[in-house]
């Protein structure tokens, strides 16, 4: 049993007998019905905290022209119906995969080619992906030589006809200054500048509610890089996206994101490596 508080001792002996049990547990029952921040003193939640329903301006909201203040019943009603027509019905699965470890004495992207553990951790991780029995829906794969043949030995792994497409705008990058800075990887500006536009435009070609004419939930299979990767986790959570730089992703690990209808969007997973016997786990 709950112990009580001396506040609810001193009401229990002031009001006596069964009316001091009937308020140790009405007292006791509030408790446990309320959540309040730890850590603040008031329940004001900043504006940074709060979930931009939004985010990827498919909000139907934001789509059909709202009724004026004066409209008639047929008016709202019209309104109404426009706004179930686009409203999305299916869920949409992200499953963001790292690439294996790669030869990192290579100089061009072609010498960049993944070792011998870099292709074991690609099967490996080929085999995970194939005993979820999921219907996977397409594979896009990051035009970088690394990412190529992880995606190739996955897509062979899964054995089935898969569609596949190229994409150069999740190429790895420098997706925006991280806080807090780190001393042994500082990127010129420009190189932010230019590869914080690319990698952002892959964000909004890719992270977005589904199309109103999705029947079912998708699965798409994304390879890529870890910076990539973590920016995209940030941008999709509403985290502020500075933050990127204190995740860390092993390699061929799976992160696992889904876009509801609502536009709500979850992390189901984030650089999950647990299939692999520890000695082909690495992430440098
Ligand atoms: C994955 O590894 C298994 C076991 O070594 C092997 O039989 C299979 O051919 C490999 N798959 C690919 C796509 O390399
Ligand atoms: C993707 O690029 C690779 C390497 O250039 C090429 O071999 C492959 O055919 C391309 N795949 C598609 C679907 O365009």
């Amino acid at each position: 049993m709950t112990t009580l508080s001396r506040i609810q001792k001193l009401v229990a002996i002031a009001v006596g007998g069964a009316g001091g049990v009937a308020v140790y547990l009405y007292t006791a029952k509030r408790d446990n019905a309320s959540v309040y921040n730890s850590w603040t003193t008031n329940t004001v939640v900043p504006d940074e905290a709060k979930w931009d329903f939004n985010w990827d301006h498919r909000d139907p909201k934001s789509i059909v022209k709202p009724p004026s203040k004066h409209a008639t019943e047929d008016e709202i009603n019209s309104y109404n119906e426009k706004l179930e027509a686009v409203k999305p019905k299916a869920v949409r699965h992200l499953i963001l995969i790292r690439h294996g470890q790669y030869n990192l004495e290579g100089l061009t992207d072609d010498q960049r080619y993944l070792t011998e553990t870099g292709r074991t951790q690609a099967n490996l991780t080929g085999q995970r992906l194939k005993v979820l029995d999921v219907k996977w829906d397409k594979m896009i794969r990051s035009t970088m030589t690394r990412a190529q043949e992880t995606g190739k030995i996955i897509s062979t792994e899964l054995a089935m006809n898969l569609p596949i497409e190229n994409c150069s705008l999740i190429e790895e990058g420098a997706p925006i200054p991280p806080q807090p800075a780190v001393g042994h990887w500082a990127p010129e500006p420009a190189q932010f500048f230019q590869d914080g536009a690319r990698i952002e435009a892959g964000f909004r070609k890719y992270f977005h509610r589904a199309n109103v004419k999705q029947e079912k939930d998708s699965y798409t299979l994304i390879v890529c890089h870890a910076n990539v990767i973590r920016y995209f986790v940030c941008r999709a959570m509403q985290f502020p996206a500075e933050a990127w730089l204190r995740l860390s992703l092993n390699h061929a690990s799976i992160t696992w994101l889904s876009i509801l209808p609502s536009g709500r969007v979850i992390l189901r997973s984030l650089g999950d490596s647990g299939h692999m016997p520890p000695k082909y786990i690495t992430s440098r």
